[in-house]
């Protein structure tokens, strides 16, 4: 066993975990954040992408003992938590995948969401064609794709009204789950388990 201590959605997080253990499984077994998927564990879905100090990583692929340290970002992550402790809102993509119908069973949205935050985050005004380069690592099985370009577009122009680059300040986030067939939830993917993630003073 190796002790690891790391952010998890601006959450100090500190776990011993086995040599051989994943991510995506600290993830979801041990933090309760069943946002982030599971669709192949091949890599090749991008059901689980995850932001690892900022940058796509499919944590289906990745140890738990590399993020030693890191900062890791989850779709439970993106929407944000205002000042006064209210209700989060959701993140421009969060919210443009569900205006632009970008979904239906959402099983592979919160990777789609992921990916797609990381690449607003470095290029906040992209054409189509990086739009589907950053995406292409990601599957879905039961939408168009066009549909989640256009939420894509849409996000980057949102951002760009609000000056914003795309990803919360350091990670903070809101509760979500997975999206069980309704768009808003996979979209948002609220957790059910926020409170298991270990916070240190
Ligand atoms: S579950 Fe990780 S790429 Fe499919
Ligand atoms: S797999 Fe993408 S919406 Fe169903």
């Amino acid at each position: 066993m190796t002790t690891i201590r790391l952010r998890v959605n601006d959450d100090a997080v500190t776990r011993e975990v086995e040599n051989r253990t994943l991510l995506v499984e600290l993830l979801r077994d041990s933090l309760g954040l069943t946002g982030t998927h599971v669709g192949c564990d091949t890599s090749q879905c991008g059901c689980c992408v995850v932001l690892v100090d900022g940058r796509p990583a499919k944590s289906c692929t990745v140890l738990a003992v590399q993020v030693d340290g890191a900062a890791v970002t989850t779709i439970e992550g993106l929407a944000r938590r205002p000042a006064d402790g209210g209700a989060p809102a959701l993140h421009p993509l969060q919210q443009a995948f569900i205006d632009c119908h970008a979904l239906q069973c959402g099983f592979c949205t919160p990777g789609m969401v992921m990916s797609a935050a990381a690449l607003l985050a470095g290029s906040p005004a992209p054409s189509d064609e990086e739009i589907v380069h950053a995406l292409e690592g990601n599957l879905c099985r039961c939408t168009g794709y066009n549909n989640i370009v256009a939420a894509v577009r849409q996000a980057a122009d949102e951002l760009a009204r609000g000056g914003a680059d795309g990803l919360p300040a350091s990670g903070s986030g809101s509760g979500s789950g997975p999206g069980s067939g309704s768009a808003t939830a996979a979209a948002t993917a609220s957790t059910p388990a926020a409170g298991s993630v270990a916070k240190e003073a």
